[in-house]
């Protein structure tokens, strides 16, 4: 079988490599999954460069999700999914390769609904959407939310997430021309990076308070606007590093007001789940995918082949929605 294969880390499109591997059999409790598609999300790249929180020794094959076809498996929760269509979530072996094994448990059967698209990109970020401010933060209804990364997949998330459950947005945005298309999902405000400044921006907005909740994905000059925009007692979620800058803000920034600057990773906040809150979250994941509230943009499909291009695209500034890696016909 073939598999995309890292051998070192450094730039997406010169570092990795086709190669054929003998297909795996699965021991107990495990399932062997024909991968169908996988997309390349901003955690594969930063893993293919070294700079993700988790590097594993190489050489190894990366891709953090997709969707499957489970082929093979044994044990009671190995036969549970026999045959069936599922997500593949969670860590362990890269899916960017047509035959990986998996704990049976992290084989998440998906509803008929969904499209290979959809169940390829069902858990990163519309998890991340969802627990970041649902669980987490846990924003009421009528709070304001700032997030950073708006017209990313996970962001566009959020603004309809908001406009579902009566939170309401405030998005920032590198560009002004991004603002409508933002505004026509949802979006309460826009700030425009090319406009204005953030914390004058979100005081303005909020009448001198601040924000009570905030999401940052890209750190640096942003992320740190973003921590002077909260409001007394507010609470800034710290979930991506787009700039690759650090935050900087001095003590006294967040002593008064007693603010707090935490950071939130999925696969750490699902560690310490139980199997009955897992389940609750991904019954209610698909149905927010499948009405358009946690779906993905889906953008261009490029075959395992073609992986160079695919890793450019994605990597792209100007992308049209997600970029998926087609591993094997559905
Ligand atoms: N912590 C977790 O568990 C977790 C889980 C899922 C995702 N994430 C993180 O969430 C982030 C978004 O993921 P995604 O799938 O939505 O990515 P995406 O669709 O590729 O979107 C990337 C977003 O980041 C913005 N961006 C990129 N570089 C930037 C920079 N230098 N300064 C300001 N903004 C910049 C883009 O703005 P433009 O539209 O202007 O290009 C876009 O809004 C990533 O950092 C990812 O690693 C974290």
């Amino acid at each position: 079988m073939k598999a995309l294969v890292c051998n070192s880390y450094g730039n997406p499109s010169q570092v990795l490599g086709i190669e054929n591997k003998s297909e795996p059999t699965p021991g107990s409790g495990e399932v062997l999954v024909r991968m169908i598609l996988s997309p390349v999300n901003p955690s594969d790249l930063l893993f293919i460069q070294g700079k993700y929180g988790n590097q594993p020794n190489l050489p190894q094959t990366p891709g953090f999700e997709g969707v499957g076809i489970v082929e093979a498996g044994k044990g009671l929760l190995a036969w549970r999914v026999m045959g069936k269509r599922v997500s593949v979530i969670g860590q362990g072996d890269g899916r960017w390769q047509e035959k990986i094994i998996i704990p049976a448990r992290q084989a998440v059967p998906m509803p008929s609904y969904l499209t290979d698209q959809q169940a390829a990109s069902f858990f990163v970020n519309p998890a991340t959407a969802y627990v970041m401010t649902q669980k987490v933060l846990k924003i009421p209804a009528g709070g304001w939310l700032l997030q950073s990364a708006a017209t990313g997949a996970l962001g566009k998330m959020i603004v309809k997430l908001g406009k579902k459950l009566g939170f309401h947005t405030i998005n920032i945005v590198r560009k002004q021309q991004q603002a409508e298309m933002l505004r026509k999902i949802g979006a309460d405000e826009v700030i425009s990076l090319d406009q204005g400044n953030i914390q004058e921006s979100v005081m303005k907005i909020t009448k001198g308070k601040g924000v009570s909740y905030a999401v940052d994905a890209v750190g640096g000059e942003v992320g740190s606007q973003m921590i002077l925009s909260l409001a007394r007692n507010g609470k800034m979620l710290v979930y991506g590093r787009m700039s690759g800058e650090p935050l900087k803000f001095e003590p006294g920034d967040i002593m008064k007001g007693q603010k707090t600057v935490q950071g939130f990773w999925l696969s750490e906040w699902a560690k310490d789940q139980g199997v009955l809150t897992m389940l609750g979250l991904f019954g209610k994941l698909g149905v927010f995918i499948r009405d358009g509230v946690l779906d993905t943009p889906a953008g261009p499909i490029f075959d395992l082949a073609d992986y160079q291009k695919a890793l450019s695209a994605a990597a792209s500034d100007s992308k049209e929605g997600k970029v998926y890696l087609k591993i094997n016909p559905s």
